[in-house]
């Protein structure tokens, strides 16, 4: 693998196998080893045109841990600001001869582009594209669920909230379909469903309180206002009331099912503290493990 831009049409074999590698770097951290050199004397850039906090702190930690440079490009203070074109800044940072360029825009379809415009060697990573894909977070997300269920072909997964604006259902659907789940199940009110046609392989509903019954992992999402017209915002207490996750409604999912966000969560909107901060809460697990996906990317795009 030289890029990672989506989790779509990827080999179950590769999937496999950068989980795999993931949960030899978390081993190996459980035994004390922080710290690998395989890729000392490479140099990792992070370049996000989109907010982050789990995303890019996970990659420069992954980065340092493997014994890579890595620079953290600050694009408010950068030359974009002056009116540089990407292409431009792309070629600029590339003549530093940087080995990888971890990518994040609000323009679906950035990572692919900088792919072809690429001039050096350089591998491109997509830390998440508008509402198109988010590889690493369907990685990690597959790496929690199957440390926990590690049968997918058993697996009934409802993933619910603003799907249509989400580039981590669609890495998760892409993963999930992968990896042979059994049942994928989609729920949303219906001004924030995706087209039938793009998830042929998945059951799509309005009705959270079906979709989530007998469910063996339960993945929010939060509504992407950032990426809604103002008019189409739904009303946050009666969203809730359909589809905010709370512990009531979490019982009609199978005994002990995870619980599941890829973060940031927004405690009353879409999810309730006492199902985000109970039990059966598998988020600050699924942060965890972003550190040792991005690990196993970066080790196996870099080729090491
Ligand atoms: N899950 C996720 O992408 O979170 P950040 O936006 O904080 O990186």
């Amino acid at each position: 693998l030289r890029h990672l831009t989506t989790l779509e049409h990827l080999p179950r074999e590769t999937i496999e196998r950068l989980l795999d590698r993931a949960e030899t770097m978390r081993d190996g951290c459980a035994h004390g080893t922080r710290k690998l050199d395989l890729l000392s004397g490479r140099t990792i850039l992070n370049l996000f045109f989109e907010p982050s906090t789990r995303t890019r702190t996970s990659f420069e930690l992954a980065a340092r841990r493997l014994g890579a440079d890595v620079i953290n490009f600050d694009i408010g203070f950068s030359s974009t600001s002056k009116g540089e074109a990407l292409f431009d800044t792309l070629h600029t940072l590339e003549a530093m001869h940087l080995d990888a360029i971890v990518v994040r825009h609000k323009v679906s379809g950035t990572p692919e582009e900088l792919v072809r415009h690429a001039m050096s060697g350089v591998s491109v990573i997509n830390a998440g594209d508008g509402n198109r894909a988010h590889p690493t977070q369907g990685l990690l997300d597959m790496l929690t669920i199957r440390q926990h269920r590690p049968d997918f072909s058993r697996l009934t997964v409802v993933i619910c909230g603003d799907v249509k604006h989400s580039r981590v259902a669609r890495s998760d659907v892409h993963a999930l379909t992968a990896l042979g789940a059994k049942e994928i199940r989609l729920c949303s009110p219906q001004a924030l469903m995706p087209s039938a046609d793009e998830f042929p392989q998945c059951v799509i509903t309005d009705d959270f309180d079906a979709a989530i019954e007998g469910a063996d992992a339960v993945i929010m999402l939060r509504l992407q206002k950032e990426r809604m017209a103002v008019t189409d915002l739904p009303d946050e207490a009666a969203y809730f009331t359909r589809y905010g996750l709370d512990n009531r409604r979490l019982e009609r999912a199978s005994k002990g099912a995870l619980v599941m966000h890829p973060g940031p969560i927004n405690r009353g909107i879409e999810i309730a503290s006492e199902v985000a901060d109970g039990p059966q809460s598998r988020i600050l697990e699924q942060v965890g493990n972003g550190v040792f996906v991005r690990m196993a990317v970066l080790a196996e795009v870099l080729g090491r």
